[in-house]
Formats: structure tokens, C-alpha cells, sequence
């Protein structure tokens, strides 16, 4: 398969506001590939880029062959088409709350789905997930980075069955995998819900020295909302909003 060589003009980079949260500044960072579409090679304490793109499911596979492709690869018109992409640079090894803000980017007007990638000639990505439609809005998830010797090999969502909202009116089950919510009661979508995303963050594997990442084992306890009664500093409208509904 051929590696395109110049990926990243082919994606129209929307940094959407993204906050990293528990992260710190490192001066431990010796990983100088900040590109999303770039190789990387990480050691724990680096920081590692990824991106996450959003889009209709069908924009990230092939229109011949129905191959999911890297957001990266420039046979994917993502570019031609409705997408946004945001562009992320947590800490290896460390769990972390990233957050992109819905108060203006509606991710149902772009297609709905997002794809979690990076890399080009080791190009991993995570399937595609729903996040909203103009049904449901799904606002928390988790994701893995999965590394080998400090290679990313695979990206993907880890789900816990909705143990964390069943029972609960406020959310709806779907596939039995996502808790939703009911996208009229966001804001901004007539109701007072903040439909901001959160996707909590870990790292499994082992780093360029052979080192395993630790993150993944306190994860597994992880559920869809977990993290969000750990971050005070998170604005009123995620953390407390949440308790209240747990
Ligand atoms: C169509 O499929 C072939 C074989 O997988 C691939 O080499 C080619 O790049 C594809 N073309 C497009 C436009 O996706
Ligand atoms: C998103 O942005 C809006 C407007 O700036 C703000 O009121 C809201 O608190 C933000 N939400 C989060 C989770 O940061
Ligand atoms: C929204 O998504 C849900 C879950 O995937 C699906 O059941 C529903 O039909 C969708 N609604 C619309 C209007 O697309």
C-alpha cells in the first residue's frame, strides 16, 4: 500500500478548544514529533500527539473498497468534505481528561462519528464512534493507546456495557455500550445539559526502553464518567452536573 508522504494539508486542521487536563508542563519531553500524522517513538514522561477527527462514518473508509483509512491518508477526502479535527498532546503513561467544547461546534452538523488517529507509515486508528446525532449525544468516553517498544500500535474505545447510567432516566443505553443523552437537552439545543465531550485517557503497553505503561490497570476500574468528579478545576457545567446525575 502506498504511504502518501504529505498528509497533513489534506486534513483541514480546526484546533477546536481542547483543554489537557492533570498533564503539567514537562521538561522530561523528548519526543519532538508533534504532528498527529508523524512517527513517533515515546518513552514514558514524553508527550505524545494525536488526533481526533470528526465526521460521517462512511467519511472514513474507502469508497472502493470499504477499507477504514487514517484520517492521514489523503485518499480519504475528509478534506472535500465535512470534518474537523482536533489535535491532543497528552502525557504517555498518565491518565487524562481531554474535553472539546460543544458551545460551538455541534459534532452532528459534521457527520456524527470520530475517528482517534495518528502515525503515517505506522498509522493506527480507532474505529469509528457515534458521538451525536440529532437524537442522542454520547459526551463521555474513554479511550486506550495501545504502544510496543514506544510504537503506537492500536487506538481504541473502551466501553463499560452503561454500568454507569443504568437505572438512570436521564441517559439512554444505546447498543448497549453508550450512555447517551438526549440531544434537545444539551444547550445551546434547547436544554441546559453541557454536551462538551470528555474522553478519559490511557496508555497500555510498553514504552521505547521496554517499560510497561502503568495507566491501563487503574483503567480498567474506569468507568464512562470516572474522572469527572476528580477535576474541581473542570467548570461547574461538566463536574457538578454529572455528580448530580450519579
Ligand atoms: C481502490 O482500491 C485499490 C486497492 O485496494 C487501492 O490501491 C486504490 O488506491 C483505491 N482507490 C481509491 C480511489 O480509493
Ligand atoms: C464551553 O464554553 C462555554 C462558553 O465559553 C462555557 O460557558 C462553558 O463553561 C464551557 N464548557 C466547558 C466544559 O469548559
Ligand atoms: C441517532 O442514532 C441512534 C443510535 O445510533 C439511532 O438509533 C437513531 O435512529 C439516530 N437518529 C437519527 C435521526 O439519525
Amino acid at each position: 500500500m502506498a504511504i502518501p508522504r504529505h498528509l497533513i494539508p489534506t486534513i483541514p486542521f480546526f484546533i477546536l478548544l481542547s483543554t489537557l487536563l492533570l498533564s503539567g508542563e514537562s521538561r522530561s519531553d523528548t519526543n519532538n514529533v508533534f504532528s498527529p500524522c508523524g512517527d513517533a517513538k515515546v518513552q514514558r514522561k514524553d508527550g505524545f500527539t494525536f488526533g481526533i477527527a470528526f465526521a460521517s462514518r462512511t467519511a472514513f473508509f474507502s469508497t472502493n473498497n470499504s477499507v477504514q483509512l487514517s484520517p492521514c491518508d489523503h485518499r480519504l477526502s475528509l478534506s472535500n468534505g465535512n470534518s474537523q479535527v482536533a489535535v491532543f498532546r497528552p502525557k504517555v503513561d498518565e491518565i487524562s481528561l481531554l474535553t472539546i467544547n460543544t458551545s460551538n461546534f455541534f459534532p452532528d452538523s459534521v457527520g456524527g462519528y470520530m475517528v482517534a488517529f495518528a502515525g503515517r507509515k505506522y498509522a493506527a486508528r480507532s474505529i469509528p464512534a457515534f458521538v451525536a446525532n440529532s437524537t442522542y449525544s454520547v459526551s463521555s468516553f474513554t479511550l486506550v493507546l495501545e504502544f510496543k517498544k514506544g510504537r503506537l500500535q492500536n487506538l481504541y474505545w473502551k466501553r463499560d456495557g452503561c454500568t454507569s447510567c443504568s437505572g438512570n432516566s436521564n441517559f439512554v443505553c444505546l447498543n448497549n455500550q453508550d450512555c447517551a443523552i438526549r440531544t434537545n437537552n444539551c444547550k445551546n439545543r434547547g436544554g441546559s445539559v453541557d454536551c462538551s465531550l470528555g474522553i478519559q485517557l490511557t496508555f497500555s503497553g510498553t514504552d521505547k526502553h521496554n517499560s510497561v505503561f502503568n495507566s491501563w490497570y487503574e483503567v480498567q476500574n474506569l468507568r464512562q464518567y470516572s474522572l469527572y468528579g476528580l477535576y474541581s478545576n473542570l467548570r461547574d457545567s461538566l463536574t457538578s452536573q454529572y455528580n448530580n446525575f450519579f
